[in-house]
C-alpha cells in the first residue's frame, strides 16, 4: 500500500470520528432549551418563526378554505414557476437567471405572468401578494410558504420545510426558462440539468402533478385533472400516465395535450414522455408503490427547489411551522374498468408492480372546483 492511500485511509477515518462525535454532541443538547412557544401548542425552534402562524391561519381560512383545491394546487405550480427561473451558470439567453426561488414571479408579476407558461397563475400570484403585503413579508417567502401549505390540505401530503427570509428583491427572470408540454424528454432534462436537476430528481419534482388540473392548454376542457384523485397526494398519477391512451386528445390544435387513458381526465404529452424514457422510466414507475419514498423524495427535492439561487446560511428554519397532513388510506389502484394489460410499462429493469382494479363502473372524472360553492 502506497504512504498516499494510507493517507487517505486516515483522513477518512478522522473526518468519519469527527463527525460522529459532532452530532452526538447535538443530540446531547437539551431540546427544550431550544425551543420557543409562540402560542400554547405551537413551538418553535426559532423565535422570528412565531408570526408564520398568523400567516398560516390567514391562508388556511381564506386562500385554500382548508381543502386541497384549486389554490392549493396552482401554489404547488407557482412554486415551480417562480424557482425555475434559475440557471447554474447565472445567464440563460443573454439575460441574468440566477434569482431562482426569489419570487420574481410576483415582484414582476407584469412581466413573468405575461409569459406563456405561465398562463393562469395571476389567479393565485396576486391573492398571495395580498397576504404578503398585510403580513409584511417578502414575496419570495410568501409564495414557498404557501405552496407547503396548500399541500398540507392534500390526503398523505408531504410535510415541506420552509425557510424564511429571502430578500423581497428580484430580477425578474427570463422567458422560455420553465418547461413545456410540447418539450420533448431531452429538452426538458436539459432545461432542468441547467438548474441542477438530475432525471430522477426531474421524476420527484414531477410527483406535484398528483394533485392537479389543466386549465390552459384546452380551455375547452377546464379544470381537467391529471389523474383521477386530484386532491389525494398519492401515485396514482404515475400509475395513470402509464395506461394507454384511448380518449381523444382535444381538436388537435393544443399544443402538448396528449390521448389520456380515462374519461374527464387530462394528459400532458411531457408526462407521457417522461414516463416512458429510459433515463426516467424506472424512477417513474418505482413510485407507484412505494408511498412513504416518493413522499421524502418529493419533500428533499422541494428543499432544493424552493431554496434555489438563495443563501442557506441567511435563511431561518421555520420548517416546524407547517402542520402534518392526514394519512391516505389507499394504495396505489388501477381505475375502473382497466386491467393490467391497459399498461405500457416502461422500465426495462423491473417488472410493473402488479395492482388491482377500483370495482364499479367507468365513470368520467369530474373537474376540480371547490367543495363547497361560495362567493
Ligand atoms: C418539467 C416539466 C413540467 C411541465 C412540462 C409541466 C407542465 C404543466 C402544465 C402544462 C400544466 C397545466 C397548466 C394549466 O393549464 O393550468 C401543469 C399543471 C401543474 N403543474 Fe406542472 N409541469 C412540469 C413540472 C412541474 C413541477 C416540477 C411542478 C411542481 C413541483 C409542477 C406543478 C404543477 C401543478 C401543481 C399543476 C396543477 C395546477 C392547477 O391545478 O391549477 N409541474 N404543469
Ligand atoms: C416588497 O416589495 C414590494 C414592492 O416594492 C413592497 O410593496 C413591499 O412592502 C415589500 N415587502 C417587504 C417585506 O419588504
Ligand atoms: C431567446 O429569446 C428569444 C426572444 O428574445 C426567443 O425567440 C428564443 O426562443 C429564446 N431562446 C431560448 C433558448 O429560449
Ligand atoms: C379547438 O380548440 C381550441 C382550444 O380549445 C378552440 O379555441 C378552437 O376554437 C377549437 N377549434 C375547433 C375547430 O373546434
Amino acid at each position: 500500500m502506497t504512504s498516499l492511500s494510507l493517507m487517505v485511509i486516515a483522513a477518512l477515518f478522522l473526518r468519519l470520528v469527527m463527525t460522529d462525535s459532532h452530532s452526538s454532541v447535538a443530540l446531547a443538547a437539551p431540546n427544550s432549551r431550544l425551543k420557543y412557544t409562540c402560542t400554547p401548542g405551537r413551538v418553535v425552534k426559532h423565535q422570528e418563526c412565531c408570526k408564520w402562524f398568523e400567516i398560516l391561519d390567514d391562508m388556511q381560512e381564506n386562500l385554500f378554505e382548508n381543502e386541497c383545491g384549486p389554490e392549493a394546487h396552482e401554489s404547488l405550480r407557482a412554486m415551480f414557476h417562480d424557482a425555475i427561473g434559475y440557471s447554474r451558470t447565472g445567464m440563460f439567453n443573454g439575460t441574468y437567471a440566477g434569482g431562482g426561488a426569489d419570487g420574481s414571479i410576483m415582484f414582476h408579476a407584469e412581466v413573468e405572468l405575461a409569459y406563456k407558461a405561465n398562463v393562469g397563475l395571476d389567479e393565485i400570484i396576486y391573492p398571495q401578494r395580498n397576504v404578503a403585503l398585510k403580513h409584511d413579508v417578502s414575496f419570495g417567502d410568501i409564495i414557498h410558504f404557501a405552496g407547503a401549505v396548500g399541500l398540507t390540505n392534500c390526503g398523505g401530503g408531504p410535510r415541506l420545510q420552509f425557510f424564511a427570509g429571502r430578500p423581497n428583491t428580484s430580477e425578474p427572470a427570463p422567458d422560455y426558462m420553465v418547461p413545456a408540454p410540447f418539450h420533448t424528454a431531452d429538452q426538458i432534462f436539459e432545461r432542468m440539468a441547467d438548474a441542477g436537476f438530475q432525471p430522477d430528481e426531474v421524476v420527484q419534482l414531477m410527483t406535484a402533478h398528483t394533485v392537479a388540473a389543466q386549465h390552459s392548454i384546452n380551455p375547452g376542457f377546464n379544470s381537467a385533472p391529471l389523474d383521477s384523485t386530484p386532491q389525494d397526494f398519492d401515485g396514482q398519477f404515475f400509475v395513470e400516465t402509464l395506461l394507454r391512451g384511448t380518449e381523444p386528445a382535444g381538436n388537435g390544435t393544443e399544443q402538448g395535450e396528449a390521448s389520456s387513458p380515462l374519461p374527464g381526465e387530462f394528459r400532458l404529452q411531457s408526462d407521457v414522455l417522461l414516463a416512458r424514457d429510459p433515463r426516467s422510466a424506472c424512477e417513474w414507475q418505482s413510485m407507484i408503490n412505494h408511498h412513504e419514498v416518493m413522499i421524502a423524495k418529493f419533500e428533499r427535492v422541494m428543499t432544493k427547489l424552493t431554496t434555489l439561487g438563495q443563501d442557506r446560511g441567511a435563511l431561518i428554519d421555520c420548517s416546524d411551522v407547517i402542520p402534518g397532513s392526514s394519512r391516505l388510506n389507499h394504495e396505489a389502484m388501477l381505475p375502473a374498468g382497466k386491467t393490467m394489460k391497459d399498461i405500457e410499462p416502461a422500465c426495462a429493469l423491473i417488472p410493473f408492480p402488479s395492482l388491482s382494479t377500483v370495482s364499479g363502473p367507468v365513470k368520467s372524472l369530474a373537474p376540480v372546483r371547490h367543495k363547497y360553492a361560495h362567493h
